[in-house]
Order: C-alpha cells, then sequence, then structure tokens
C-alpha cells in the first residue's frame, strides 16, 4: 500500500509517497482502508518535528480519516469487515491503510460520504470538548472562538450554535475570514488585525452582548489575542486553550483570574482519545446526530488526492485553506 512517509523531522516538503506492506491487525486491532483523511494543522507541527508528541521515525502524519473495514484483529467485537468507520489515531492516516485501536474506531451513518465523515472528526470532537466538558457551556451562553473561520474555530462555531449558545462571536484576521466565520454561524465578528486589540477586543464583544461580555473563550490562536480576550470575559467566565495558531504562547496574568472569578483551562484532546475511549464515542456519536439533523455542516474546501498532501498543508500553513481540506488515498 501506499503512504507518506516521514523519514526524518523537517520541512513538510521533505516527505514523500512511499510503497509500504499492508498492515496486519493485532489482536485488539481493525485495518481500515481510508478513502478520505483529515489535514489538520497539528499534522504540520507533528511533521516538523514541533508537536508535543514525536512519533517514532519514519511514520506517517494524520490523525483522523474514515474508510472501510478490511481486517478484524481476534479480540475485536462489533466490528465487522465491511463497515463504514471515521478513526482517530495518533498518526498514520496520511495512508491507503491503517491497523487501529478497534476502541478509537466510530461506526458511520449509512447515508454519511467519507469526507464529511473525516470533516466531522478531530476539530468538532476538539470543539466539543472544549465547549462542553471544559467550558460547561449552557444554552444561552455568550461564546466568543478566536480563530473562527480555521478547523477548530469554525468547528467550535457551529457546535456552540448547534448545542444552544446565544451570542456566538467569531475572531477573525480579515474581511474573507469574516464571511466564512458568519457563514459557519457567528452573529458577529472581531478583527484580530485591529489597531489596539487590547482594548477593542473587550468594547466589540460588550457592544455585541450589552454590555454582558462573553461566558466562554475558546482558544485555538495564542499570543496577544489571548490576553485580549481574557479582557472581553464575563464574571464567571470560562476561556480554553486549544492551541497557538499564531505562534506565541501567552503568559496569564492570574489577577484577571481573581479579580472576575474566571476559569482557565487546557484542553490536549488526545489524552481523552487514549484515557477515555467510550466517552470519545459517545461524543462522536452526538456530533452524528447533529449532522444527522441538519444542525452541522463541515465546510469542506477541497478533496486532494494523498499524492498532493503537500500542496494541502502549504495551504492550510498559509492560511489559504478557506474551509477543510480532505484528501483522498
Ligand atoms: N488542544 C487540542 O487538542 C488541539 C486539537 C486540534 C488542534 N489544536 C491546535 O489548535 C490550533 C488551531 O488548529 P486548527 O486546526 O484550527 O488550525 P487552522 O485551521 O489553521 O486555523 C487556525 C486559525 O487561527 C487563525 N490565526 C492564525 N494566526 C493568527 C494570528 N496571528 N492572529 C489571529 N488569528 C490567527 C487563522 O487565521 P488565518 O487562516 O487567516 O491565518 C485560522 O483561522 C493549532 O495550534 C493546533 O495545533 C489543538
Amino acid at each position: 500500500m501506499k503512504a507518506v512517509l516521514v523519514r526524518e523531522f523537517g520541512p513538510i516538503g521533505q516527505a514523500a509517497i512511499e510503497e509500504r506492506p499492508t498492515p496486519q491487525p493485532a489482536a485488539h486491532e481493525v485495518v481500515v482502508d481510508l478513502r478520505a483523511t483529515e489535514v489538520n494543522y497539528p499534522d504540520i507541527l507533528v511533521m516538523e518535528g514541533k508537536y508535543q508528541v514525536k512519533p517514532p521515525l519514519p511514520f506517517s502524519p494524520g490523525k483522523a480519516g474514515t474508510g472501510v473495514i478490511s481486517a478484524v484483529g481476534s479480540d475485536v467485537s462489533g466490528l465487522c469487515v465491511g463497515d463504514h468507520v471515521a478513526m482517530q489515531s495518533e498518526y498514520g492516516t496520511y495512508a491507503e491503510q491503517i491497523a487501529v485501536n478497534a476502541q478509537n474506531c466510530h461506526p458511520m451513518p449509512a447515508e454519511m460520504p467519507f469526507a464529511i465523515g473525516a470533516a466531522l472528526g478531530l476539530v468538532y470532537q476538539t470543539a466539543h470538548f472544549a465547549l462542553i466538558e471544559h467550558a460547561a457551556m449552557k444554552p444561552g451562553d455568550t461564546v466568543l472562538v478566536l480563530g473562527a473561520s480555521g478547523g477548530v474555530g469554525s468547528a467550535s462555531v457551529q457546535l456552540a450554535r448547534a448545542l444552544g449558545a446565544g451570542c456566538v462571536i467569531g475572531g477573525v484576521k480579515g474581511a474573507r475570514n469574516a464571511e466564512l466565520a458568519r457563514a459557519a454561524g457567528c452573529d458577529a465578528t472581531i478583527d484580530l488585525e485591529m489597531d489596539n486589540l487590547r482594548d477593542g477586543m473587550r468594547d466589540q464583544v460588550r457592544a455585541a452582548t450589552d454590555g454582558h461580555g462573553a461566558d466562554i473563550v475558546i482558544d485555538p490562536v495564542g499570543g496577544a489575542v489571548t490576553k485580549a480576550a481574557l479582557r472581553a470575559l464575563a464574571w464567571r467566565g470560562r476561556l480554553v486553550v486549544v492551541g497557538f495558531a499564531a505562534g506565541d504562547i501567552p503568559t496569564i496574568q492570574a489577577n484577571y483570574l481573581l479579580v472576575k472569578n474566571i476559569t482557565v483551562s487546557g484542553l490536549q484532546w488526545s489524552d481523552y482519545r487514549e484515557r477515555a475511549p467510550v466517552w470519545v464515542q459517545r461524543v462522536q456519536q452526538e456530533i452524528y446526530a447533529l449532522w444527522s439533523q441538519g444542525k452541522l455542516s463541515p465546510q469542506i474546501a477541497d478533496t486532494l488526492p494523498l499524492a498532493q498532501f503537500e500542496k494541502a498543508l502549504e495551504r492550510l500553513k498559509e492560511g489559504r485553506a478557506h474551509g477543510k481540506i480532505i484528501l483522498e488515498p
């Protein structure tokens, strides 16, 4: 089978398609013939050796995908050859096949296209855990989503909307991204490139919420944006640290937290995948149910053959994806 192989950490252009042996399932695994692979920002960090988990070399990148089960390990129950599943893994989905722990597989609704199933994977899981588990979102809460045109951001906007948030505000860079954020369900957008973001974000969030502020901030951006967002929180607000797409890891002043009874929590979704797979399975079925009810519609910017992985990752890296890119092995 063909797979994208990273032989040493470095620029994404160093990886290449290679022929690999057909994977065999261990007792607790299934083999999935991948039909769609989700392209995610962390894939770039993993390939460059900048991610918190470094796979053993050589490896294939990619954390989520969908496909058809072609082999089942001896201890696996409840999954059969021919089942359509979504799956998540630490790495390995930029390939035609993958052997994966059966606990990390999710049966897909029969009518769901593979590309949609892949797009509803990692970023929607992350958004769901951020909103519900970490931020304890309640119907009516005001949610400020930073990087609202990006992968985690647009999933957070759609899920917040679908799960009954009140006002949803998107923090974005530029007019094109503001359009995308509104299309995903934002009531209002804030330009993260404005002058004096520190005061401007708080003022604009207050203006959009009758002076209340944001009950929740979902933050996959980091840097100065995080510090400004902290000031836009309401009394007992919750900020969830999801990532640092801007490149800088912010420091947080504890006096802000004390004065307004603010909670800041960090989310590492992959820990839930490893430590609580049944919980993740339940969340995935909830995401599918919302999709079946027409409440979620992942924006797919493009589907490309696996061989064009470099083009897909360059577009993501340069902020030119404008929606999810899916690779078709
Ligand atoms: N904690 C977890 O479990 C988890 C799970 C998934 C992802 N992540 C992390 O979350 C982050 C985002 O991932 P993603 O898949 O959503 O990436 P993405 O699709 O590339 O989206 C990133 C968003 O951030 C915006 N952005 C980048 N730099 C910015 C800046 N300086 N100021 C304002 N906005 C900026 C981008 O806008 P432009 O497109 O205009 O640049 C884009 O909207 C990454 O750091 C990733 O590693 C964490």
